[in-house]
């Protein structure tokens, strides 16, 4: 049920498996749908629409940002936070979708900045993948502190793509909602933004070209 006294929150969601038939994309598509159903406006990607060839500097110095990055970065630009669905390989992320933050992670300004992320997984394992999302957290900046990891996806959705456990899909429907909540505030409460530091040490003076100032920053 759609929240009406909910503000405004744009929301890209995408899986991060190129495969088709990817569970990743059906738990994507379902989060899209709980999305939308709790008040967020939609925008749904797929992987492809933001490959790009492996990263190199002189590539980007000689031929710049390729487009599948442009692509993630211009629906990043667009909106106020994003969920990925991801498969766990090698209890880590997919190669790919490091590849893709690593370019976009190029723009200037930063697109993840101030955009709030939350993660999935889906997995035939028993852990559902949840191990390669810690390795996805790390790059990306604000990231939602639950995580959702469906184990045994292979069997877990029912014939309308919901899962099967109503609890489980319950309890995905309210971290959903938490987390458009989270967005919602971060977003519309002025106090909550901050300025943002790439990397710890760094200081927020004119010669650190990493350090991006918020609306409100002042340290
Ligand atoms: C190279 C590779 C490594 C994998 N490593 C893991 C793993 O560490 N943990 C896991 O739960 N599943 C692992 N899997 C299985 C994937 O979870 C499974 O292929 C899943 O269907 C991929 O997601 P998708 O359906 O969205 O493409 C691996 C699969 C591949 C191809």
């Amino acid at each position: 049920m759609a929240n009406e006294r909910r503000c405004s929150v744009r929301l890209l969601v995408f899986g991060a498996s190129l495969r088709e038939g990817s569970m990743n994309d059906s738990l994507a598509s379902l989060a899209a749908a709980v999305a939308q159903e709790k008040g967020a406006s939609v925008e749904r990607a797929v992987m492809t629409d933001f490959e790009c060839p492996a990263y190199d500097l002189d590539v980007e110095l000689s031929t710049g940002l390729p487009v599948g990055a442009q692509a993630l970065h211009d629906k990043l630009v667009a909106t106020d936070g994003f969920m990925i669905a991801s498969p766990e390989y090698n209890a880590s992320m997919p190669g790919v979708i490091k590849n893709t933050i690593d370019w976009v992670s190029r723009f200037r300004p930063q697109p993840f900045n101030g955009k709030q992320a939350f993660l999935m997984a889906a997995s035939p394992s028993m852990t559902g993948g949840k191990i390669g999302l810690w390795a996805l957290r790390q790059p990306l900046a604000r990231v939602y502190p639950d995580m959702f990891a469906l184990a045994q996806a292979h069997h877990a959705f029912d014939s309308s793509g919901r899962i099967a456990d109503g609890k489980l899909q319950n309890w995905f429907e309210t971290t959903i909602e938490c987390f458009i909540d989270l967005v919602e505030a971060s977003k519309h409460y002025p106090h909550l933004k901050k300025q943002w530091v790439e990397f710890l040490g760094e200081r927020p003076d004119t010669e650190t070209t990493r350090v991006e100032l918020g609306e409100t920053a002042a340290v």
